[in-house]
């Protein structure tokens, strides 16, 4: 019988997770090995296992299609995020559970794609004697260890896109657009979108800030003959000593559902500066469809890797972008800290040296 592997897709979903599929089950069939898909998460190697077959013919497509084939999960039995950057051990009778979910379908392995807390689970499951290898996925870019998650690249794409056309209408009335984008407690797709699309104004969780700044900045563009004003702004992004603007909601796990902070700041700047001011709240859009070409490239080249690793034995590790190679690092090095954006890093001093507000 040939050897088989497993590969399961946890947390959110973005652009690119069928990519890693498809090449985490390319490159095992190339080594002669049969790679199957978990269904719905880490809930489908529980007795009765719930799987699909990734054979051949059933990859055609994969490299573009948007979502998962495989479902996913961020709540449930496996959810091991409670907070922000606390988690929760999931009890040993889930990790054998998981064990001989994994003995009945014959695994020798699983490749994991998730985030932190996805992440976190194949920690534990490392921890308990399961080989795991892991692959980084998030839009919002905040996992240590790799320059780049997939799905970053490809909901940057979508807000620069986004504040393209905002540009536009913003220009035609006079009017301040305020444009809400994902990213959690990390800046990074509000900066890297904010800087390719133009925005006069960033407003990220990592910088504070505060209304006069803002306000200075419209009321600086009208004196050099420009009536309009693009802010983009991170949905973790508070003002100066504010708090975090949710909406309301609490997941399941108890993490706050981040949200409406464009709607206080556009409000805001229309009171304060006379302006007329409009909103739009980007939201899911940022997680759909296909992913960009950066994306299609570093998901066919992280899936591969993985496999490497397997081959190798090399389990307990996550596939990581360092820069001049991918390469891995430990699972939990990459785990349990949030990578933010430095306030006097590249980019941050990049945006300034543009004339871009930072609104501190
Ligand atoms: O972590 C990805 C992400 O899209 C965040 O940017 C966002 O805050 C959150 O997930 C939204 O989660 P949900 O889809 O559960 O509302």
């Amino acid at each position: 019988m040939s050897k088989r592997i497993g590969v399961v897709t946890g947390g959110g979903d973005c652009p690119g997770l069928n990519a890693v599929i498809r090449a985490v089950a390319k490159a095992a069939a190339k080594r002669s090995w049969e790679c199957v898909g978990i269904l719905g998460g880490y809930e489908g190697l529980l007795e009765p296992p719930q799987i699909k077959p990734l054979d051949y013919l059933s990859l055609s497509g994969l490299l573009t299609r948007g979502g998962t084939i495989l479902g996913t999960a961020n709540r449930g039995k496996f959810s091991a995020k409670v907070g922000h950057g606390e988690s929760r051990s999931l009890p040993k009778e889930l990790l054998d559970a998981v064990k001989a979910g994994m003995d009945t379908l014959g695994l020798f392995a699983v490749v994991s794609i998730g985030g932190d807390g996805s992440l976190s689970i194949a920690q534990q499951m490392f921890e308990h004697g399961v080989p795991v290898v892991g692959v980084p996925k998030t839009i919002d870019n905040d996992l240590e260890g790799t320059l780049f998650t997939f799905g970053f690249d490809s909901a940057v794409s979508c807000a620069t896109d986004a504040l393209d056309r905002l540009h536009t209408t913003a220009e035609s009335h006079n009017r301040v657009m305020v444009l809400e984008v994902m990213g959690r407690y990390a800046g990074w797709i509000a900066l890297w979108a904010g800087i390719a699309g133009g925005a006069d104004v960033i407003l990220i969780p990592e910088i504070p800030f505060s209304y006069d700044s803002v306000g200075a900045k419209i009321l600086e563009r009208e004196k050099l003959g420009k009536q309009f004003t693009l802010i983009i702004i991170a949905e973790g992004a508070r003002e100066k000593d504010g708090a975090f603007v949710t909406s309301g909601a609490q997941t399941k796990t108890g993490e706050a559902r981040l949200g409406g902070i464009g709607a206080v700041v556009g409000a805001e700047v229309e009171k304060r500066t006379g302006k007329e001011s409009r909103v739009c709240v980007l939201g899911h859009l940022q997680r759909g469809g296909s992913p960009t070409t950066f994306d299609r490239a570093l998901c066919s080249i992280f899936g591969a890797t993985a496999v490497e690793l397997v081959a190798a034995g090399d389990f307990g590790k996550m596939v990581a972008f360092t820069g001049d190679q991918i390469g891995a690092i430990k699972i939990s090095d990459a785990i349990g800290k949030l990578k933010s954006v430095r306030p006097d890093g590249n980019l941050t001093r990049t945006a300034r040296a543009l004339g871009i507000s930072l609104g501190d």
